[in-house]
């Protein structure tokens, strides 16, 4: 087995996933804005290493995602953040795109940039302690899109930054993510998504990227949050995995999906009903950000400096994910708040 593949395989061994907490300092400021607390590079941290030390590290989270600015911090202990993470024998990565801009051809469809100088900014990554890395790239559903040249452009990207991470001795997570935003139903989310896989695949296949050293970070197959036709968890489950099975060739190790603005126990239950029917060889687990981090915010808002029931409520979060990496996950577990 490559070192790469080794990676890939022990960020998500079993009951572990990946906690994404690369949002930029833009998302951020949101994030903390919207419960009232201040967006200072301090407070950024203080939340972040209140997650980043939390009990469930160890069991649950086999890589945190960093952003920029958080993989240079120092911890309050001196420590810097990457090292806090591979205390718990966690991984650290590094979100490396510089975001979705105007596709210019098609100006209310969105690329990815960020390829200018990735490799000398791979290279300061890897110093740092980074081990994976991840590139996001971001499309609309609607009659016209997304258009054939949102779909190849954002793929080339796609396929460019892994080739490199590869060659920078990382994992690349490779994120399309067809957003749930719209009326459209899941059958829709279905043929979109399974383009855009294959698109993706068709390029990662011709730059050379070895498949077994990539993790993919997909959406779930899901109906718009806006459609009239709501799904049940058993029927996106199913339609997850045939788009997957259909899509993703099987060298592929390991699925990581995204919440993708899902509620916390929605992301969890449908992980849970996917794991129930995977009857694949992919390792099918989460890589979620606000899923994993919502409620800790919320109760960390109301005292920063409680850091034994923020971390209360991160581990129980991370646990709910873990047990739904091998459907062991049920609602009853959900009531228990014992770590
Ligand atoms: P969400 O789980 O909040 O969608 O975030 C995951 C992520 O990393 C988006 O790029």
């Amino acid at each position: 087995m490559s070192e790469l593949e080794k990676i890939a395989k022990q960020i998500l061994a079993k009951g572990k996933g990946i906690l994404a907490a690369d949002e930029s300092t833009g998302t951020m400021t949101k994030r903390l804005a919207s419960v009232n607390v201040d967006s200072t590079s301090e407070n950024r941290l203080k939340f972040r290493e209140t997650l980043f030390s939390a009990a469930s590290m160890k069991n649950n989270i086999g890589g945190v995602i960093l952003y920029d600015e958080t993989i240079k911090q120092k911890t309050s202990s001196g420590k810097s953040v990457p090292e806090l993470i591979k205390s718990f024998n966690s991984i650290p990565g590094i979100k490396v795109d510089a975001g979705a801009k105007k596709l210019s051809g098609s100006p209310e469809e969105k690329i990815t940039e960020g390829l200018d100088g990735l490799r000398e900014r791979l290279t300061e990554y890897y110093k740092l302690g980074a081990r994976f890395t991840k590139w996001r790239a971001v499309y609309n559903i609607s009659d016209k899109y997304p258009s054939e040249l949102a779909l190849k452009s954002n793929a080339h990207a796609l396929a460019r930054y892994a080739a490199l991470v590869q060659e920078a001795k990382m994992v690349p997570i490779v994120e399309p993510e067809v957003l749930m935003d719209g009326e459209h139903d899941i059958m829709k989310c279905y043929e979109v998504t399974s383009k855009v896989l294959e698109e993706c695949y068709s390029e990662l296949k011709l730059h050379k990227v070895d498949l077994k050293g990539t993790i993919l970070k997909p959406n779930m197959i899901l109906p718009g949050n806006k459609s009239k036709n709501k799904s049940n968890t058993k029927e996106i489950a199913t339609m997850t995995l045939k788009c997957l099975k259909e899509n993703v060739p099987n060298e592929v190790p390991g699925i990581a999906f995204l919440s993708g603005g899902q509620s916390e126990i929605e992301a969890t239950q449908n992980l849970n009903e996917i794991n129930k029917i995977n009857d694949t060889n992919f390792l099918m687990s989460f890589s979620y950000g606000r899923a994993l981090q919502q409620s800790a915010l919320k109760n960390w808002a109301k005292d920063i400096n409680d850091i034994n029931n923020t971390q209360k409520i991160f581990n129980h979060r991370s646990k709910m994910n873990g047990l739904s990496t091998s459907a062991k996950w049920n609602i009853d577990l959900e009531k228990q708040l014992t770590t």
